[in-house]
C-alpha cells in the first residue's frame, strides 16, 4: 500500500467550515468597535489568513476588504462568499503586496497555525509593512493555557446536517498542539465519507507577544473572550494595537 500523502490543511474541512463555526457576529462587531473607536475613517482592511472570508463578508459593507490565505479551498468559498473582495492565495510569513491598508486582522488563531516563533515575527512584519500610519493591527490568539487545557478536555463532539464531527487536541510534536478534526459525511443509510484534518498549533506566552510589538506598535486593546482578566490561561485573547507612525523600516 502507498503511504498516505499528507493532506494540505483545510483542504477537506473547507466545504464545513462555516457550518462548523457557526455564527462570527460577535467577533465582526467586536471588529467594528475597535475599528470605529481607534480609526474611525478606515476605509481599506486585509485579512491575513482570510479562510472562507467569514469575517470579510460582514465587513465588506465597511471597508473595501482584501484577503490573503494559503489555502485554495478557503479561498474558493471565499470567492463566492464576498465577490467585491481581493482575494489572495499566500503565505502570511511571506507575503508582499504593493498596497497599504488602515486596518489590518488576522483572526481566529490564524496566528497559532504557524508553528515557530520567527513564523509570528515574520507576521508581526508583514502587519507592519502593509499598514498606513495609525493604521490598526486587530488580532487574536489561543492562549498557553487553553491550549494546554484543551489537551485534557473530552472531545468536541457535534452533528450538523446529518453529519458528525469530532474535535480533539493532543500534545503534538515540539510542544505544538495537535488539531484534529474528523468529519464523518453522511452518504446513504449508515455509510459515511470520512474527512481527517491536522492542524498543530502554537501557543506563544502573552509577554512574547507584547515585548515583539513594543517597538513598532501602540497596544491600545487587550481582552479575553469572557472579559475577565487577561493572563496566559485565558481563552482567547483579542488585541488591539496602532502602527507607530515614525516605525516604517
Ligand atoms: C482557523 S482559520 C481562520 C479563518 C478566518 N480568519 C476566520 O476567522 O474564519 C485559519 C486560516 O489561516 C490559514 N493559514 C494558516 N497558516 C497560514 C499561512 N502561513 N499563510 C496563509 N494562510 C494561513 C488557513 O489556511 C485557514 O484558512
Amino acid at each position: 500500500m502507498r503511504p498516505r500523502e499528507p493532506v494540505p490543511d483545510y483542504a477537506g474541512f473547507a466545504r464545513f467550515y462555516d457550518r462548523i463555526m457557526g455564527d462570527r457576529t460577535p467577533e465582526i462587531d467586536r471588529l467594528l468597535s475597535y475599528i470605529s473607536r481607534h480609526r474611525p475613517g478606515a476605509r481599506t482592511l486585509l485579512e491575513l489568513g482570510c479562510g472562507t472570508g467569514a469575517l470579510l463578508s460582514g465587513l465588506s459593507r465597511n471597508f473595501r476588504v482584501t484577503g490573503v490565505d494559503r489555502s485554495p479551498e478557503m479561498l474558493s468559498v471565499a470567492a463566492r462568499a464576498v465577490p467585491g473582495a481581493r482575494l489572495l492565495q499566500a503565505d502570511i510569513t511571506t507575503v508582499t503586496l504593493p498596497y497599504q491598508f488602515d486596518v489590518v486582522i488576522c483572526m481566529f488563531d490564524t496566528l497559532n497555525h504557524v508553528v515557530t516563533v520567527d513564523g509570528w515575527l515574520a507576521v508581526f512584519r508583514c502587519a507592519h509593512e502593509h499598514l498606513s500610519d495609525g493604521g490598526l493591527f486587530i488580532f487574536d490568539v489561543n492562549t498557553t493555557g487553553r491550549l494546554r487545557r484543551l489537551w485534557d478536555a473530552p472531545p468536541y463532539l457535534d452533528e450538523f446536517d446529518g453529519n458528525v464531527v469530532v474535535m480533539t487536541v493532543q500534545p503534538g510534536r515540539d510542544g505544538l498542539s495537535l488539531w484534529e478534526t474528523r468529519i464523518f459525511q453522511h452518504q446513504v443509510d449508515d455509510i459515511y465519507k470520512l474527512y481527517h484534518e491536522r492542524i498543530y498549533e502554537l501557543g506563544v506566552p502573552l509577554a512574547q507577544i507584547r515585548a515583539a510589538l513594543a517597538g513598532r506598535f501602540e497596544l491600545l486593546e487587550e481582552e479575553s473572550l469572557d472579559g475577565s482578566p487577561v493572563s496566559d490561561q485565558s481563552d482567547r485573547v483579542f488585541f488591539g494595537y496602532r502602527r507607530r507612525p515614525d516605525s516604517r523600516s
